[in-house]
């Protein structure tokens, strides 16, 4: 791939709860959009209606603010991208049917891009860039995937997930601490002042490269309400020392399989990526790992660690250039694979 290709694109983003909008032009990101959906807040976790509903409201704006940014007008426009999936269904359509139109009207190709593979590959947007082939750990409110990188567009899942992932372990165990949602970051800001051994709670290790997060926030739950029926004020008069022992054992999960993975495969260039790329205790455990084992370890910026569409317009970017374009016919795909 060339990375000073000539092309400008608009990318839109709407798997989930985020309205997001970006546009890249010759491989250098010119705007990066993103409207947060406060309205879940209320209800703990993401109310699927109710994201349809604020996309619809939310996509002109945010377009016509990433165009502005970039100093562009639709008609500069070469294609447009949007993500296809996974995500919710009434999301993607918003997005997706936008992003039809748009290209129709201004008969530019339009180009689908697969959610997942568009986090890994936030990780061209600015160097270093990781060298193939490398292992990437997605990690994110919906997914947790270990993947071998072979290139920019041929990747393939060599463990993931068989129940929760990492994000909504983060997020469920945050609210029965009684933290609002979502509560990972939160969980990650109170870990900071906590010590990571005050509690220990059982972590799940699979065979092979899968992950289970299930059965720690059961565990949590029932420690939980042991310790409340002693004293009613355990959460709040232990909630650093909690939330830095469900992070470390939630941390420690991941990096045993990222080791595993690597020695397997014997690659150490090692990428992360998704919204808990974003955690601190991560990042800080994964750069000692690779100080240990000699891996280079290649950390997103946080910009484009959340939903983004910076990282739509990237992997566009690069499909564009192997002429991977969507047809007219093309439609959201929530539970799509690669
Ligand atoms: N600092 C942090 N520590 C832990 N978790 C975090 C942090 N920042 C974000 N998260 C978690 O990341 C998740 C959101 O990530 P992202 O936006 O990539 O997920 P998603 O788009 O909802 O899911 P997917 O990408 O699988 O479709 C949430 O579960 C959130 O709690
Ligand atoms: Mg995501």
């Amino acid at each position: 791939m060339h990375r000073d290709y000539p092309l400008t694109l608009l990318a839109i983003e709407s798997s989930c709860d985020e309205t997001a909008a970006a546009v890249l032009q010759d491989g250098l990101i010119k705007a990066n959009v993103i409207a947060n959906q406060s309205v879940h807040e209320a209800y703990g976790g993401i109310v699927p209606e109710l994201a349809s509903r604020a996309h619809q409201k939310n996509i002109v704006p945010v377009v016509q603010q990433a165009l502005q940014q970039a100093g562009l007008d639709k008609a500069d426009l070469q294609a447009i991208a949007f993500t296809q999936g996974p995500g919710l269904l009434g999301s993607l359509l918003v997005g997706s049917s936008f992003a039809k139109s748009l290209a129709m009207a201004l008969q530019v190709p339009l180009i689908a891009v697969n959610h997942m593979q568009a986090h890994i590959l936030a990780h061209f947007i600015e160097p270093p860039f990781p060298a193939f082939p490398f292992l990437c750990l997605t990690v994110s409110g919906g997914h947790t995937q270990l993947v071998l990188v072979n290139d920019y567009l041929d990747m393939k899942i060599l463990g993931q997930t068989r129940d929760d992932a990492v994000g909504e372990a983060f997020d469920k165990s945050a609210k029965m601490l009684g933290l609002p949602y979502p509560g990972g970051p939160l969980i990650d800001r109170y870990a900071q002042q906590g010590q990571s051994e005050a509690f220990r709670f059982p972590a799940t290790d699979l065979p092979g490269l899968d992950f289970s997060f299930s059965g720690i926030k059961t565990a949590l739950l029932y420690f939980l309400k042991a310790q409340e029926a002693q004293n009613p004020a355990f959460i709040q008069e232990n909630l650093a020392d909690l939330c830095a022992s469900v992070q470390h054992t939630l941390v420690q999960m991941l990096l045993k399989k990222l080791q595993q993975a690597s020695q397997q495969t014997d690659i150490r260039e090692i990428a992360i990526a998704g919204g808990v790329s974003a955690n601190a205790g991560l990042r800080a455990q994964l750069l000692v790992k690779g100080q240990e084992l000699g891996w280079q370890v290649y950390l997103p910026k946080f910009e484009y660690c959340t939903d983004n569409a910076a990282m739509i317009a990237m992997s566009a970017y690069l499909q564009y250039q192997h002429q991977d374009f969507a047809d007219w016919g093309i439609s959201a795909a929530p539970r799509l694979k690669f």
